[in-house]
């Protein structure tokens, strides 16, 4: 018999449900970090998994007790929110995905893993998979955007990262894809709300990223608190067991989200924790973490025959087998042996420099950047310029608050003090006025405005969803107060924008020479602006949601279906707004650079196509500009006639260029035709013969794609 088998045999019921049980240790750096009681209970078997513990000491100490004091000497799984970095802080994840960089957004996770590994852990609750169409979310800061092929991109290459090619090694951790399914589509965009929405919404929107996850490997999935059309995640055994493991063959763990189990009783279809238990137990769910509902209503489920012992088995050989894969029964301290060495530091310091750089969206430029060298006062103003903690974003892991490189000591480092004179002019949320004179005062000297405007951190991520989607506080007042001065002095202004989200400034974006949407670069975050703003780098990003001009165009996304009236400004019947346009302010996709690029020559591989070919889509780029720059062009495709309406257009690809001034390439993108499969009326993938269109370009702006047809055809005999 094999080791989990053995322990299986030997475990008794409270042992088996403190497998099943992850608690919380406290952050405290003085006094206890894991509560008596919890000490004991790790002692007796009875709790197997803690959240929120790091620190290779501390990590140590728990591991002991439950490997060395334990009676079956269980290894524990640590577990904390790695989500885009630990110590060292990368862009939020909605920021990296705007770098459309697969191999980055591999890299990045790898850091974080091996940084967090040395800090003692075995688990990530990341990748964060939600697709977000719905800037008010404020979750929307923690995922890839709106768009379900991207994010399946994204799931792949973080789980690689994460867990690299062996999760027994001591610098792999295990990922945990968040949170499935459809947590984004919350009503309204506020956090927790109730889901509903179409099956064919679940599957074709948010299903993707999640299905990539697992085909990738992902160790554990965690459901999300919300409820969808009335069933809540945790306890939704059609999704869980029914197409999470049966239909895509997970066979990881499944952790709850954090109390969800017990929330269950909340959402109204648990009468008290031990049906709470039942509902999720049954449904799928192996760990509960906090809501220790398990341990305290899994005992009377059982003998109310309302759960089985050979489904609490099932859950617990899946627990043990994962800990086996990390490598924890062999060695349980092999995590946090080594301190890391000052180079792997600052390589991984270099990285999130870079990462912070190819992060940013330039969302406007009318030629003043980059600074050229003769400006030799830039006045920075606004809140968001010395703000160090900020700069972390929303979820900051273990990082130092006070670590991160300000926008200001990002500038002063590059540029010296004295030519980088500050005022902040306003706090982010403030009402105090007060120093915007002095704010204004800096105007008169400067060569060039910087005004570093936006959200706090903790305005996005979990519980921070807004209604008002534009500058908090007095800052637009600000801004305007700045922009009106610089008018007046023929000043050019440049706008950066921090943020977890699409923020609704149409105003600004017009009235400022320059915008740069900055999200939240992390640790790296002045450095890689000032790298920006002077030229040493191009900039690269481009935006991962549909960027809005008006509040009530939310939820907006490009992958939008044809409407039977399409919107047409000189015919009322038509589906438009009256007050707003229904295009964004700037496309999915948008971002500009240093170069001028232009596409042309668009050529498919072969016209008729089945569903096992592969195509070869190329396009010729030119830099028409005076500077090196990387260009990024996007596949997309439209089913015209199916025999389930189709999006507009569907991203299915993309390529990357980097060009010279004067120089011209091809990008060459490899298209599977089977991914022009969809979901037929009966939700299953079809493969319809007919006509395709390919279009390509540098966004989802219909009227900049060049466009060829390909057909579809039934297999070759
Ligand atoms: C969040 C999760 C997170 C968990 C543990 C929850 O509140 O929804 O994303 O992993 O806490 O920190």
């Amino acid at each position: 018999m094999n080791r989990i088998e053995r322990l299986i045999g030997e475990m008794s019921l409270a042992e088996k449900l403190g497998q099943l049980t992850m608690t919380a240790a406290g952050h405290a750096v003085t006094g206890p970090i894991v509560a008596a009681d919890a000490t004991e209970a790790i002692k007796a078997g009875t709790i197997g998994n803690l959240l929120n513990l790091f620190g290779a000491d501390r990590v140590r100490e728990m591991q002991r007790l439950a490997v060395e004091e334990s009676h079956l000497g269980i290894p524990l799984l640590i577990g904390f929110d790695v989500v885009h970095g630990h110590r060292t802080l990368f862009p939020i994840p909605l920021g990296e995905a705007a770098s459309f960089d697969p191999q980055l957004w591999a890299l990045t996770a790898r850091e974080a893993a091996t940084e967090a590994a040395a800090d003692g852990l075995t688990m990530t609750f990341a990748p964060m998979l939600d697709v977000s169409r719905d800037a008010r979310w404020g979750r929307s800061a923690e995922g890839p955007g709106e768009d379900p092929w991207l994010g399946a991109r994204m799931a792949e290459a973080k789980v690689r990262g994460f867990q690299d090619a062996d999760l027994c090694a001591a610098d792999a951790l295990a990922a945990v894809a968040k949170h499935y399914c459809a947590y984004g589509a919350v009503t309204a965009g506020r956090d927790y709300a109730s889901v509903d929405i179409s099956e064919r919404t679940v599957h074709e929107v948010h299903m993707p990223p999640f299905a990539a996850a697992v085909a990738a490997g992902v160790a554990a999935v965690m459901p999300a608190f919300t409820d969808l059309a009335g069933i809540p995640m945790t306890a939704n055994g059609a999704l869980l067991t029914g197409w999470l493991r049966r239909r895509l063959k997970f066979d990881g763990v499944i952790v709850s989200d954090f109390n969800a189990v017990g929330e269950l009783i909340r959402h109204g279809i648990a009468a008290d924790l031990t049906q709470a238990a039942a509902l999720a137990l049954n449904a799928g769910v192996d760990i509960d973490m906090m809501a220790d509902a398990y341990r305290r209503g899994l005992p009377t489920a059982l003998e109310r025959g309302w759960v089985s012992m050979a489904d609490i088995d099932a859950s617990v050989r899946r627990v043990l087998r994962l800990k086996a894969r990390l490598g924890l029964f062999d060695d349980p301290y092999r995590r946090g042996k080594t301190p890391e060495a000052a180079p792997v530091i600052a390589a991984r310091r270099q990285l999130a420099r870079a990462a912070g750089a190819r992060a940013i969206v330039m969302l406007k430029n009318d030629g003043i950047l980059p600074l050229a060298e003769s400006v030799r006062n830039l006045a920075v103003i606004g809140p968001l310029a010395d703000a160090a903690a900020e700069m972390r974003g929303p979820w900051w892991g273990a990082a130092d608050p006070e670590d991160p490189v300000s926008v200001l000591a990002g500038l002063r480092g590059m540029l010296g003090e004295l030519r980088v004179p500050h005022q902040p002019g306003v706090e982010i949320d403030g009402e105090n006025v007060a120093g915007f004179a002095g704010a204004l005062e800096l105007c008169a000297q400067a060569d060039a405005i910087l005004l570093c405007v936006g959200e706090s951190a903790a305005m996005s991520g979990e519980a921070a969803s807004r209604a008002h989607l534009g500058l908090p506080g007095r800052q637009r007042q600000l801004a305007e107060a700045v922009l009106e001065r610089a008018r007046a002095l023929r000043k050019p202004v440049i706008a950066v924008l921090f943020s977890g989200r699409a923020l609704i400034v149409p105003w600004l974006i017009e009235r400022a020479d320059a915008v740069l949407a900055a999200w939240f670069p992390g640790s790296e975050a002045g450095n890689a602006i000032a790298d920006l703003i002077m030229g040493r780098v191009s900039p690269s990003g481009r935006t991962p949601v549909s960027w809005p001009c008006a509040m009530g165009q939310v939820p907006l996304f490009y992958g939008q279906r044809p409407s039977g009236r399409p919107g047409d400004p000189m015919d009322r019947f038509t589906s438009k707004y009256l007050d707003a346009p229904d295009a964004p302010l700037f496309a999915f996709g948008h971002g500009l650079t240093y170069g001028v690029f232009a596409l042309s020559d668009l050529r498919v591989t072969a016209d008729r196509v089945s569903e096992n070919d592969t195509l070869e889509i190329r396009v010729d780029v030119a830099n028409r500009g005076a500077r090196t720059a990387e260009e990024t062009v996007f596949l997309f495709t439209h089913d015209k006639l199916a025999s389930v309406a189709r999006p507009l257009l569907e991203l299915k690809g993309f390529g990357k260029i980097r060009l010279n001034p004067g120089q011209s390439g091809t990008v060459t993108i490899f298209l599977d035709a089977n991914e022009l499969c969809f979901l037929g009326p009966d939700l299953e993938p079809v493969f319809e013969p007919g006509e395709v269109e390919i279009l390509v370009g540098p966004c989802a702006d219909r009227s900049r794609l060049l466009v060829a047809t390909i057909h579809l055809v039934p297999p070759r005999p």
